[in-house]
């Protein structure tokens, strides 16, 4: 099964990610736990180019390649062996955070960016992605509270983070199936809880079927 976490800045996905694979494990569940982009060598490579803040000359296309450059990659060295490995694959971010951010963020042409990402996914889709959903000016001011990383992204504007957090809400109403939205808002520990059963419920779900 291959679970994708979602959302603005700081909602608190590598925070909560941890947590989660910790929990499942404990249930004895298989689990690997990775991050795009990265998750390869040359996947972090290009991170540590689309994400350097002296980049500040990169057009939005170079960067929707570069962030599909190290997709191809991922998808193909890391996720589809795991998952034919039968693991239950959790990505900090994947293809969504594409029509959010190149998409609805830097308002390029929807049907173009969702062909490249069809392109670099090879139509490896998640089975559930996990929406963290935050107000933006709450999730940037804990990015610079809590000393978290700050790239070359977190410093666009709050209106091209406010047109990324709209695009994901706006993605979620076209495929309520594949999307759980959780408000993490909320203090640390009824987000975790939550995010906990709707990732259980779809593994019960999944198993159910089969
Ligand atoms: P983070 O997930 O560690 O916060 O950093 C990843 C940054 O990269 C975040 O600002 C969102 C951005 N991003 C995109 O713009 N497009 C993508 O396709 C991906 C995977 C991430």
């Amino acid at each position: 099964m291959f679970i994708t976490l979602e959302g603005p800045e700081g909602s608190g996905k590598t925070s909560h990610i941890p947590a989660l694979v910790e929990h499942l494990r404990e249930q004895g569940y298989t689990v690997f736990p990775t991050r795009e982009p990265g998750g390869t060598s040359i996947g972090e490579q290009i991170r540590a180019v689309i994400h350097d803040l002296k980049n500040v000359e990169m057009h939005p296309r170079t960067e929707t390649l570069l962030y599909q450059a190290a997709r191809a990659q991922i998808v193909e060295q890391v996720i589809r062996p795991r998952l034919a490995a039968g693991e239950i694959v959790i990505c900090d971010r994947y293809a969504d955070s594409t029509i959010a951010y190149q998409g609805y963020g830097h308002q390029q042409d929807l049907e173009q960016v969702r062909a490249l990402v069809k392109y670099a996914t090879g139509g490896l889709a998640p089975d559930l992605t996990v929406l963290l959903d935050v107000d933006v000016e709450v999730g940037l001011k804990r990015k610079t509270q809590n000393g978290m990383e700050w790239n070359r992204l977190d410093a666009y504007t709050v209106e091209f983070h406010q047109r990324v957090r709209a695009g994901y809400l706006e993605m979620v109403k076209q495929e309520l199936k594949r999307w759980a939205v959780v408000d993490a808002g909320r203090e640390w520990e009824r987000v975790q809880e939550e995010l906990r059963r709707v990732v259980l419920e779809k593994l019960n779900s999944i198993i159910g079927n089969t």
